[in-house]
């Protein structure tokens, strides 16, 4: 009998200590895995990403080959340029649409400004925009698979006017993948 309520009295506090130790030792084996999903999660909350679609700007594109050049008439009365990374230029290049995932496309745009060497002469003058279209078809599957970010001065523009990309590149580009610009020959 003795040994019985010994027992009873004991267990409750030794179940504690070895809950505690258990939830010691799970909280201790997730931290890394709670501080890489906070890392991870780091890039979509940027504040250099475009809303909605977390874009960012690529690095490298100034590096970029191109792909076309383009005007636009007023009021814009800009010069412009679209380059795309390797995978872009490889499925221009063969033709086949629609583009992989990983293919990024930059349209650079400037202000036209007289060359002040020579009269009849138009250069770029401050840049505007930079604006990108990326595809990942898993990411952006209500976009037809492409994330958009519209950048002024490296900073991304408000939601509203991300808002308004889709919907001019499904209705004028879809039967080309969304995408407008056609490889320059
Ligand atoms: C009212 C129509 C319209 C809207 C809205 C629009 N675009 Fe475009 N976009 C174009 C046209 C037209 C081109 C072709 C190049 C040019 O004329 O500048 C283009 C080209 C592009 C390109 C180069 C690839 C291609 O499709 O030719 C990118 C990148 C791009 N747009 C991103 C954006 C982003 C990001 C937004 C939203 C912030 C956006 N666009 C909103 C009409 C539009």
């Amino acid at each position: 009998m003795n040994s019985t309520e010994t027992n009873k009295k004991t267990s409750p506090l030794a179940t504690a200590i070895v809950l505690a130790v258990i939830v010691l030792a799970v909280l201790l084996t997730c931290a890394p895995y709670f501080v890489a999903i906070a890392l991870a999660e780091g890039p979509t909350e940027h504040a250099d990403a475009s809303p909605i679609f977390g874009v960012t700007i690529p690095p490298s594109y100034k590096q970029w080959e191109l792909i076309a050049p383009a005007e636009e008439a007023a009021p814009l009365d800009e010069l412009r340029a679209v380059v795309g990374n390797q995978i872009a230029i490889d499925t221009y290049k063969a033709g086949k649409l629609p583009f992989p995932d990983g293919t990024v496309l930059v349209k650079r745009a400037w202000k036209r400004k007289q060359s002040p060497e020579f009269a009849s002469a138009t250069i770029p003058g401050s840049a505007t925009t930079v604006q990108v279209m990326v595809k990942d078809s898993k990411k952006y599957v209500a976009t037809g698979g492409w994330g958009f970010g519209r950048f002024v001065d490296g900073k991304p523009v408000d939601e509203a006017q991300h808002r308004t990309c889709f919907a001019c590149h499904e209705a004028r580009a879809k039967s080309q993948d969304y995408v407008f610009t056609r490889l320059a020959p």
